[in-house]
């Protein structure tokens, strides 16, 4: 069956698919950092309904992309999504913030988060945006992914979570117009 990938913008509808992304990935990505019965209490549900909410009341400065795949036959799929908007710790003087980023397991390896960062970091140049920056669990073995893609540690801090402190390391792109042009996008 052929099958088209592409990235588009977001809406409350597609919560479910985007929650099932979310915990599933988490649960992949922090077994071994968080603790098994954080991660194992996760539910898609309770994760569907806040992304609704998220979605639903999206500001204008806001931006979420679903990276969804559409064959001949099956319906769409959500295999992964991005989200971003004003960055929340104006200490760091920095326009933007990325707040999500995940590809589903099945679907990474093929290009596809190099395509949703690409596309975020051009919609959020598009509104004006001319930085960004993002926070990873120092123990995510996805913050080579961020180093990988230009992103230079800005700043560190203990992130709380499930009751415990883990250091945190933000990721900065201090030009987005230079990276969009040395990637091509
Ligand atoms: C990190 C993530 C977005 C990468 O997406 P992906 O589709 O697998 O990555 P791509 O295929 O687009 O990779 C693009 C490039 O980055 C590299 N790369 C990807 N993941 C990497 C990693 N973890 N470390 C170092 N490099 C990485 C690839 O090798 C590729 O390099 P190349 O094109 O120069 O050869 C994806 O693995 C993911 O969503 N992981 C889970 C996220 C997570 O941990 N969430 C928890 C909360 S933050």
């Amino acid at each position: 069956m052929s099958e088209s990938i592409y990235v588009r913008t977001a809406v409350p509808e597609d919560a479910d698919g985007i929650a099932r992304v979310h915990v599933e990935t988490w649960q992949a990505s922090y077994a071994g950092v968080l603790p098994d019965s954080y991660l194992v209490t996760m539910r898609r549900r309770d994760h569907a309904r806040q992304w609704h909410e998220v979605l639903s009341h999206a500001g204008q400065r806001d931006v979420a992309l679903v990276l969804e795949a559409r064959g001949e036959t099956a319906r769409p799929a959500v295999l992964g999504f991005a989200s971003a908007g004003p960055a929340r710790d104006p200490k760091l003087l920095y326009d933007a913030e990325v707040y999500t980023l995940y590809v589903g397991s099945d679907w990474q390896g093929q290009g596809l988060g190099r395509l949703l960062l690409g596309t975020l970091f051009r919609t959020l140049f598009d509104r004006g945006m001319e930085d960004a920056m993002l926070w990873v669990l120092a123990e995510n073995p996805t913050r080579f992914f961020y180093q990988h893609m230009g992103g230079q540690v800005i700043a560190r801090r203990d992130e709380h979570l499930a009751g415990s402190a883990f250091p945190a390391l933000a990721y900065g792109w201090p030009d987005l117009e230079a990276w969009l042009r040395q990637v091509g996008m």
